[in-house]
């Protein structure tokens, strides 16, 4: 008898080290530099959290450029990545079996420690519902001692990684890695939200499973008519692209985003679109390269637009920035006051000055999930409201 999709999958799976997907990469490695001086708008911004909820936002200008990346090589040759991702690609889209829990899948993106554990741990510690989730860290393989750096409710939940570098299709490569790992791990992960090292819950674990479990949508901000958008289509040659991504059809968005079961399978079992968003980008356009930011929001919205909620969960603020990063907040800033103020605020789609708004993202008023990012300075501060504000619903 020939194996069947089934048994490879048994057999992969006893291969696999028990797999947990955090995909762990420093947020410095997930943050995108907005630095082209032409962008008229990059990314919300959004007023100090004193001021009331109202969403107008400036242009960004004066952007500072930032010093020039190391060079990356990557030596991996990524053989093992298309079969893992095939592999991957053939589980079952549904979360099954039928009727049981479906789970969700925290996939953690770093290099280094996380900072935050002590959070998430309570985060997870609270619920009572031990069983609907999984947690996966991608990390990078040349930190040594995992099983030190990664306790409590992370032990063992690091998966094979490569290392990941900025203005590189690393990240958007771990990424599908993390996906993948998670899509094979559990049957029942039924959404993937990617976390970074400097992420914080916005509320207890039961409601943010309430929250994503009852979606049949990703939560994934898709912009288009972003300005800057030329700039990072053609980073790697005006016509390389071509055929498969038309500019057109080229989109950005944060790499922060809740994908469904569905559409994981559908971002590891893509070989088409990926091939262009792994080239290299040019040396002289490295600084408008961010294909984690332009892969997975253009290959969903040709794939399934209306399949996706084109905003993000994960709150960030971008007030008064210049530089292309976002704030980070530090151990003054953090009280119970910021994360009402936060928790006040609403998702939605892209710059309301221009084009890009979007009324049916803030008809839903989805709440956010995740916010970032926040200091390693603010774990303390982050602890001592974790049970009466960050916890509680
Ligand atoms: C980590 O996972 C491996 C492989 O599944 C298992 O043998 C080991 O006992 C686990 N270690 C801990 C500390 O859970
Ligand atoms: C890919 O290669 C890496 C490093 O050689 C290894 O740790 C990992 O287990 C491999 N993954 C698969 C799916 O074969
Ligand atoms: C969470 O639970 C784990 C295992 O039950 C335990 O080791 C850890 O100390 C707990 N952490 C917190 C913050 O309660
Ligand atoms: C995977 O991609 C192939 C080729 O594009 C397509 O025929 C197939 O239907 C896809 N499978 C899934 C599960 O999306
Ligand atoms: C917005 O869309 C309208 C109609 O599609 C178009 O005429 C206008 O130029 C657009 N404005 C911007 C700022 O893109």
């Amino acid at each position: 008898m020939s194996p069947t999709p089934l048994s490879l999958l048994c057999a992969l799976l006893l291969t696999l080290p028990l797999a947990i997907v955090f995909t762990i990469t420093t947020d410095i490695a997930t943050t995108t530099i907005h630095p082209l001086p032409t962008v008229r708008h990059q990314h919300p911004i959004i007023k100090p959290p004193t001021k009331t909820t109202t969403h107008s936002q400036k242009p960004i200008t004066k952007p500072i450029f930032p010093p020039p990346p190391p060079p990356f090589v990557d030596n991996d040759n990524d053989d093992n990545d298309t079969s893992l991702f095939q592999l991957a690609s053939r589980v079952n889209p549904n979360p099954s079996p039928t009727g049981a829990p479906k789970k969700l899948a925290f996939m953690f993106l770093t290099t280094g420690p996380l900072p935050l554990a002590p959070l998430w741990e309570l985060y997870f510690n609270r619920t009572k519902r031990h069983n609907l989730y999984n947690i996966y860290i991608h990390a990078d393989p040349n930190l040594k001692q995992h099983d030190l750096l990664y306790q409590g409710v992370f032990t063992n939940r690091t998966v094979p990684s490569k290392p990941t570098r900025r203005y590189t299709p690393s990240l958007a490569a771990a990424h599908k890695r993390l996906l993948a790992h998670a899509l094979l791990h559990d049957p029942l992960n039924y959404m993937f939200a990617l976390v970074s090292p400097t992420c914080i819950p916005l509320h207890s674990f039961d409601f943010t499973y309430k929250t994503l479990i009852k979606s049949s949508k990703s939560f994934i901000e898709i912009l288009e008519n972003e300005g800057g958008a030329w700039g990072r289509y053609a980073a790697r040659g005006d016509t390389a692209m071509l055929p498969e991504v038309e500019f057109g059809k080229f989109r950005i968005g944060s790499q922060f985003s809740v994908l469904t079961r569905q559409h994981a399978t559908v971002a590891v079992n893509d070989t088409r679109i990926w091939s262009k968003f792994k080239l290299p980008c040019l040396e002289e356009n490295v600084y408008r390269c961010y294909p984690e930011e332009n892969y997975f929001p253009t290959l969903l919205s040709m794939v399934d637009r209306v399949g996706c909620v084109p905003a993000t969960l994960t709150f960030v603020d971008w007030k008064g920035r210049h530089d292309g990063h976002p704030h980070t907040f530090h151990g003054s800033e953090v009280g119970p006051e910021l994360i009402r103020t936060i928790r006040g605020r609403r998702p939605r789609y892209g710059d309301e000055e221009i084009n890009g708004s979007d009324v049916s993202v803030r008809k839903r008023g989805d709440p956010f999930l995740f916010a970032r990012k926040f200091g390693s300075d603010t774990v303390g501060k982050l602890m001592d409201i974790a049970n009466d504000v960050i916890l509680r619903d």
